[in-house]
């Protein structure tokens, strides 16, 4: 395939190499002559192991040129790749004013252009800037229509300086947002041979994934460096304790805990945090990852509260109480403390949970919930119909099996709010999720 592409920094100039040797024809635009220059001249504007060979060789081969000569770039490739750079302005925003003049130099020439050409948004972008910043330009500048006339994909580039030409070959996945099947398709048919997973799904999604990429790598990092510094000064080495901990590829390295949900509880984690955050501070050790684990819990229980407040109804009913199925133990549970807000503001708050309902009658946690909780045991009823008939708005707690037939017989007048996930289960006009 012709293909031309925007910006011929670390992504364009590695992903043009490893197109032009894969078989497309590429020619790359910057605005730099240097880096024009040096490009056709086969030689390669960034440092980066096994580009120079592979560069020389493209060049030579005549797959791969640079110019700055953005409007010829378009009319004479099918697709455009755009790989320009998005800083971060003073304020901490994105800078996408490269990305801004591109989409406009490309719209004006897709103007005088009568087949159809993908346009493929590459660098890294918040969501929402492809649809809501990109495309007008794209469109006002040449005066034609996404889905007709042209396509539109976002492909968030995942290489690693340093190991980019090995990630370009061997990556864990590609990522595709489309704008329609067509884009989608045509971007696809690029990457043939390249044995990855291709992952296809809206433009807004693909925008997100890199985001949450890259925020959950420099989480990693920094929650690992917490854990070296507290670790240090109790005179351990940490890079021991992480090797590990890393051992466990069923809830440490795994997509265990990584779903969006209600918040933590239990018995452990909350009491954990609080108590390594607590030595972390007697230790003069900064941990600001580890000790807003709370704070970020609680915001997720004020959420919940906003939730099932915003639907304007007195009479609640919670199916489900524990802080997961299958366990009777209420310790921490944050559902406990939002049926506590709720009931402390005045609203009617009905529960059913059967494993809390036997520990209140026969379990070790009698003690627990008639001492402790005494007034969240009080609104707890042994008959589900009960507590369905009773609820305007029915939260759904857990992901107890039986809560599933109920969800969907609630269905009608009753708004739903579901803690847990089952959703995508149910088919319900007035349904709100936790956080999705
Ligand atoms: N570097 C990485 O490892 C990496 C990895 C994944 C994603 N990204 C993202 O990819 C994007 C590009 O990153 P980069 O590191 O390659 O940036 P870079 O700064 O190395 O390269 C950007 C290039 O765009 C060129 N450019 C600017 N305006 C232009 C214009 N109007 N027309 C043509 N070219 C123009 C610049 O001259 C420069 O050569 C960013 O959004 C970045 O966040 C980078």
């Amino acid at each position: 395939m012709d293909i031309s592409i925007f910006g011929l920094g670390y992504v364009g100039t590695v992903c043009g190499v490893c197109l032009a040797k894969n078989g497309h024809n590429i020619v790359g635009v910057d605005v730099s002559d240097h880096k024009i220059q040096l490009i056709n001249d086969g030689l390669p504007p960034i440092v980066e192991a096994g580009l120079t060979e592979l560069i020389q060789q493209v060049v030579q081969e005549k797959k791969l040129s640079a110019s700055k000569d953005h409007r010829s770039a378009v009319l004479d490739s099918d697709i455009s790749i755009v790989c320009v750079g998005t800083p971060s302005r003073s304020d901490g925003s994105l800078d996408t004013q490269y990305l801004e003049q591109v989409c406009d130099q490309i719209g004006k020439a897709l103007k005088d252009k009568d087949d159809y050409h993908l346009v493929v948004i590459r660098s890294t972008v918040l969501p929402g800037t492809v649809m809501g910043e990109l495309l007008p330009i794209l469109e006002s500048a040449s005066g034609k229509k996404v889905g007709v006339d042209f396509g539109l994909a976002m492909n968030p580039e995942f290489l690693r300086e340093s190991t980019a030409i090995e990630d370009f070959y061997d990556p864990e996945m590609t990522v595709i947002g489309e704008f329609d099947k067509r884009s989608g398709d045509i971007l696809e048919s690029i990457y043939e041979g390249i044995d990855s997973p291709v992952m296809r799904n809206t433009i807004e999604i693909a925008e997100m994934i890199k985001y949450t990429c890259n925020v959950w790598h420099a989480t990693k990092v920094a929650f690992g460096n917490e854990i070296g510094s507290i670790s240090k000064e109790i005179g351990i080495d940490g890079r021991e304790v992480m090797d590990i901990v890393c051992k466990d590829k069923k809830l440490n390295i795994s997509s265990y805990y990584m779903r969006p949900g209600f918040a933590f509880g239990g018995s452990c984690l909350p009491k954990d945090v609080r108590a390594l955050t607590h030595l972390g501070r007697q230790l003069g050790v900064k941990t600001p990852v580890i000790s807003n684990l709370m704070h970020s819990n609680e915001s997720h229980v004020d959420n919940g509260f906003k939730i099932v407040s915003a639907a304007g109804k007195k009479k609640i009913g919670f199916l489900g109480i524990s802080f997961k199925a299958g366990t009777d133990d209420l310790r921490e549970s944050p559902l406990v403390e939002l049926v506590e807000r709720l009931h402390g503001k005045g609203y009617e708050v009905k529960i059913y949970d059967k494993n809390v309902d036997y520990a209140r009658l026969h379990g070790a946690n009698k003690d627990y919930i008639e001492n402790v909780i005494p007034h969240v045991a009080g609104l707890l009823e042994q008959d589900i119909e009960q507590v369905i008939d009773h609820a305007e708005v029915i939260v759904v707690g857990n992901s107890s099996e039986e809560f599933s037939n109920v969800v969907e017989r609630a269905n009608g007048s009753k708004v739903l709010v579901d803690l847990v996930g089952f959703m995508d289960k149910v088919s319900c006009e007035q349904h709100h999720g936790i956080c999705w």
